[in-house]
């Protein structure tokens, strides 16, 4: 089974996403994981991706369209994928579908997370990440079961992103509406865009997910 989770910044995609990974045995691929290895290793992306992140707006389509296409050859997303950040332009959509035609892989569902603004700011200032698994944690949504040990990996190292600061979460908001929200009607026309309320508590939005997917096999 092959996705797309869409939503603004903060939404939850990347915590829906590790549980469906855990859960559906699909492959989880986060363009903005990708971008910050990218950034750590000081690669040539990384040196591109760097200052654009940490502005909040979003790196050119044809360097993330590359990027994409080497990952979707790789032979670990044959179970399925999740898409987590990407496509976020309509010419990143268009690409995603030529290159999954050419690989006749179908895309089954495309599912937006609904958050409002006001609620992304809070979500984005408390998280933090495993540094090791990437599983997401909030200081007030959800912490560690033993503090300070990753419940997935039981790593004890966290991370803060670079781009969580207030004044950068109101770009990245900026960018969503401009230019990722008119996915959702380029879906629609397409038959697969289902809407789930990410308002809701994790589990809750984690249960409307297997709604739509059915139970895990
Ligand atoms: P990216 O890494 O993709 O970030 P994002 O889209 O801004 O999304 P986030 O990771 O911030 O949020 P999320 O929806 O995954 O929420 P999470 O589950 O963590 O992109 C970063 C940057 O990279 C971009 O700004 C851009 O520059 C660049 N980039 C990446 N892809 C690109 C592309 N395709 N094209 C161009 N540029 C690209 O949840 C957030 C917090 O809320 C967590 O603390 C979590 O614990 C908590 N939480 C989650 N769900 C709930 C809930 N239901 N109730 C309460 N709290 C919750
Ligand atoms: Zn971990």
């Amino acid at each position: 089974m092959n996705l797309i989770l869409l939503g603004p910044p903060g939404a939850g995609k990347g915590t829906q996403a590790k549980r469906l990974e855990d859960g559906y045995g699909l492959t989880q691929i986060s363009t903005g994981d990708m971008l910050r290895a990218e950034v750590k290793s000081g690669s040539e992306i990384g040196l591109q991706a760097k200052a654009i992140m940490e502005r909040g707006e979003l790196v050119p389509d044809a360097i993330i369209i590359a990027m994409l296409a080497v990952r979707v050859s790789a032979p670990d997303i044959a179970e399925g994928f999740i898409l987590d950040g990407f496509p976020r332009t309509v010419p990143q959509a268009e690409a995603l579908d030529i290159m999954l035609k050419e690989k006749a892989m179908p895309l089954h569902h495309v599912i937006e997370l609904q958050v409002d603004d006001a609620a992304l700011v809070e979500r984005i200032s408390g998280r933090f990440t495993c540094a090791k698994c990437g599983e997401g944690y909030h200081d007030s949504f959800k912490q560690p079961k033993r503090a300070g040990i990753c419940d997935r990996c039981g790593n004890a190292e966290f991370t803060r992103r670079a781009d969580d600061k207030a004044e950068t979460v109101a770009a990245r908001l900026e960018a969503y509406h401009r230019q990722t929200a008119p996915l959702l009607p380029y879906y629609a026309a397409k038959g697969i865009l289902r809407v789930v309320d990410g308002m809701a508590e994790m589990d809750a939005v984690a249960r409307s997910l297997e709604a739509i997917l059915g139970p895990p096999q």
